[in-house]
């Protein structure tokens, strides 16, 4: 049971979770400060934390650089401020004044704790939300601003959070990078003392880093050690900043909007920021990945239980060079291997026959489909298959009729140039009308074309953000554009409840907890070379489950890397998601088509050992030996083993992969060889899975637990 529980004597009010604590109290100055975040307290020994308060050891240090819950920009901090705040008399500075709290208890398995307070001077309420679950150690936080007063106030700065860390002699760093077709490349260093700032700039949460971070003592490791993590749920620009603290702490901070941008906030006016969630585990790094996993199962993502269908697109297949004949045809392949929902991409409407043109006309092209796209979508339901269709309503090419009838709707500062990144602008989505009308033609869609599933794309940053028509608009559109964003999801939801969405931007440009809270898997890259994939994988396993990470068997050569890797490794590598395929199925031989088949039945017999398991990393991706996840039932009865051996080097033998987590009183069958192995033995010295010899070499070995008599 997650309990809230407060210690009037001291003020310290303490969250539990099942097996972490987080304790806080408002001091004697009013500020909210944070006492500690790791294994489970009781309030008495959390009592223990609060130390009577002292003046600055100098005239030079004023209040210690980390270890309040949100860090304002005033009086004598000189560290990285969470809430910076200009008043309308041009002043700044936040003064905490505590005026009450709220403990909400009353929902069956989360309790919610929210502390309010307001500015001394200016009536300018700030309150902290914290919510804990029974079922996760996860604790998610957020901040709600509200302007009392007569005039506009303006958030310079308003996380969502700040995240404090006992001292220690050492920190590090782990974290993704990545750019198109490159994402979540994971990093893990060294904490440098002062500011890591990690961001997005453009609008997404983008290709180029992802809003978690994960935070060590230097000694983690996969299986143990002491991890602080925290993940952001927001689909715009963003900006965490990680301190590492002369007296040896380390803190995070982070919420919606990059460095230079501001909220106005009116008379009247109220800001809630998105949630930025914590995570404490002593379990290391899979165990931190294992909790991240089963709390956006549970709590963020919209129909956690569904088992993800297999997916076909033609993308990749076709381009823009889309027909109703070349669509069926590749439909009946896709339909006889195995496929369950039919995804028709870029290229179906308006002028778009390559991207160049006709983005924002969103009826159906004759060109492409003289008769509709209705024959098509009856022929894939006859098929047995939902019917998919790719949209991209946020943007808009130049050469449209929606662009030549609303030049104005796009983001643009008057005078300067629109930059195009494909051929495309961005439609400012902050707008009413832009909102409308993108939900209006998306409703009508999905209703008159009986639409199963939607893949969402967005394919640029922003650029040249204004909205003239406001004089607060280049400020407002960073933040309104991802609410109307948001609520045109979430109408459309309404709308069709059968609707599932795939959330696509050229890849893995909008993977974040916001997004997947309203739509049900993700798009990781547009880099389907299945040896690069690897790596783009491990990264985004790191935070987000397997149930969420979309992944295609396309043709060889690749067509972004050229490299060509058998179908079987293919298949084995996007058999650590959702899987998808991507190629050609014209082109597929017979013997291809039937080994695709085979493969696409091994999935779905394990598949809910991927996307509903629990997943442990048993050796990552880099060096010359293979690569292992294992995805294991919840009440042990079943596990799956994928392994990916790139290029052995002097035929050197592998060594065995100590599986994890097994019942090692019980024994277990290799589903497809018969083979018997003891739980003991897999997890204590290690299964030596049978790979082809040769570069590209894959598994996937499926145990399967003996009942005893
Ligand atoms: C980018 C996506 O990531 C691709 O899968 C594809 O849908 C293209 N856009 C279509 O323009």
């Amino acid at each position: 049971m997650p309990v809230i529980s407060f210690a009037p004597d001291t003020g310290v009010w303490l969250l539990s979770t099942p097996r972490t604590s987080y304790a806080l109290r408002v001091d004697e100055t009013g500020a909210p400060c944070h006492l500690a975040w790791g294994p489970r307290l009781t309030l008495d020994e959390a009592r223990q934390f609060v130390t009577p308060a002292a003046p600055p050891a100098s005239s030079f240090e004023g209040r210690a650089p980390a270890g309040e819950e949100l860090p304002v920009d005033g009086g004598t901090r000189y560290g990285c401020p969470s809430l910076q705040v200009r008043f309308a008399d041009g002043s700044r500075a936040f003064e905490w004044r505590p005026v009450g709290h709220r403990v909400d208890e009353t929902s069956p398995g989360r309790s919610e704790l929210a502390l309010e307070f307001t500015d001394r001077v200016h009536p300018l309420r700030v309150t902290l939300h914290y919510r804990v679950h029974e079922d996760s150690d996860v604790v998610e936080r957020w901040t709600v601003l509200r302007n009392d007063g007569d005039e506009t106030v303006t958030l310079l700065r308003a996380d969502s959070a700040g995240w404090t860390l006992p001292a220690r002699d050492d920190y590090r760093l782990s974290h993704v990078t990545g750019q198109w077709a490159a994402e979540t490349q994971l990093h893990r260093e060294r904490l440098a003392f002062g500011e890591t700032v990690l961001t997005s700039r453009r609008g997404v949460t983008s290709h180029h880093a992802n809003p978690w971070v994960m935070l060590d003592a230097g000694g983690a490791g996969e299986d143990h050690g002491q991890v602080w993590s925290a993940a952001l749920a927001w689909s715009g620009s963003w900006r965490v900043t990680v301190q590492r603290t002369p007296d040896g702490r380390a803190a995070f901070t982070g919420g919606a909007g990059h460095d230079g941008t501001a909220l106005p906030l009116p008379p009247g006016g109220e800001f809630t920021t998105p949630a930025y969630a914590g995570l404490y585990t002593e379990g290391g790094f899979g165990a931190a990945s294992r909790a991240w996993h089963a709390y956006t199962l549970a709590h963020v993502l919209p129909y956690p239980d569904e088992v993800r269908p297999v997916l076909y697109n033609s993308w990749e297949a076709t381009g823009y060079d889309l027909g109703e004949d070349g669509q069926k045809a590749l439909a009946a392949r896709a339909a006889a291997l195995g496929v369950e929902l039919y995804v028709v991409d870029d290229g179906w409407f308006g002028a778009r026959r390559s991207d160049h043109a006709g983005l924002g006309d969103w009826t159906v092209s004759p060109d492409a489909f003289a008769n509709g796209l209705t024959p098509l979508v009856d022929e894939v339901h006859r098929l047995g298959m939902r019917f998919g269709l790719w949209v991209e309503p946020e943007m808009v090419n130049p050469d449209s009729d929606l662009y030549r009838a609303h030049p104005d709707w796009v983001l643009h500062v008057p005078g300067r140039t629109r930059s195009e990144l494909r051929n495309q602008l961005v439609l400012n989505f902050a707008r009413r009308d832009v909102a409308d009308w993108a939900y209006g033609w998306l409703t009508r869609l999905v209703a008159d074309h009986s639409i199963d599933f939607l893949k969402w794309d967005m394919n640029r940053a922003f650029s040249e953000a204004g909205w003239p028509d406001r004089a607060d608009g280049a400020d407002l559109l960073w933040t309104r554009y991802v609410d109307h964003l948001y609520e045109v999801i979430d109408r459309l939801r309404a709308d069709h409840p059968g609707l599932r969405i795939e959330s696509c931007s050229g890849g893995g440009g909008r993977v974040d907890l916001g997004i997947l809270s309203r739509t049900d898997q993700a798009w990781p890259s547009d880099n389907t070379d299945a040896a690069d994939r690897v790596a783009v994988q491990h990264g985004f396993s790191q935070i987000y489950p397997a149930r969420t990470m979309a992944t295609w068997v396309t043709d060889v050569p690749n067509q972004h890397t050229a490299r060509s890797v058998p179908l079987r490794f293919r298949f084995h590598v996007a058999m650590a998601g959702v899987l998808g395929v991507g190629g050609d199925l014209t082109k597929w031989s017979e013997s291809e088509l039937a080994e695709g088949a085979t493969l696409i039945d091994a999935y779905k017999s394990v598949r809910h050992l991927v996307q509903h398991g629990s997943q442990a990393r048993l050796r990552g991706p880099g060096g010359d030996g293979s690569t292992c996840v294992q995805y294991t039932a919840a009440d042990l009865s079943e596990a799956l083993l994928l392994t990916w051996q790139r290029t052995p080097r002097y035929a050197a033998p592998l060594p065995p992969v100590r599986l994890t987590g097994l019942d090692p009183t019980a024994r277990y069958r290799d589903a497809a060889t018969g083979a018997v192995h003891h739980g003991a033995v897999l997890t204590g010295y290690g299964l030596l899975p049978e790979l082809p010899s040769g570069d590209w070499a894959s598994a996937a070995v499926h145990l399967v637990r003996i009942p005893t008599p």
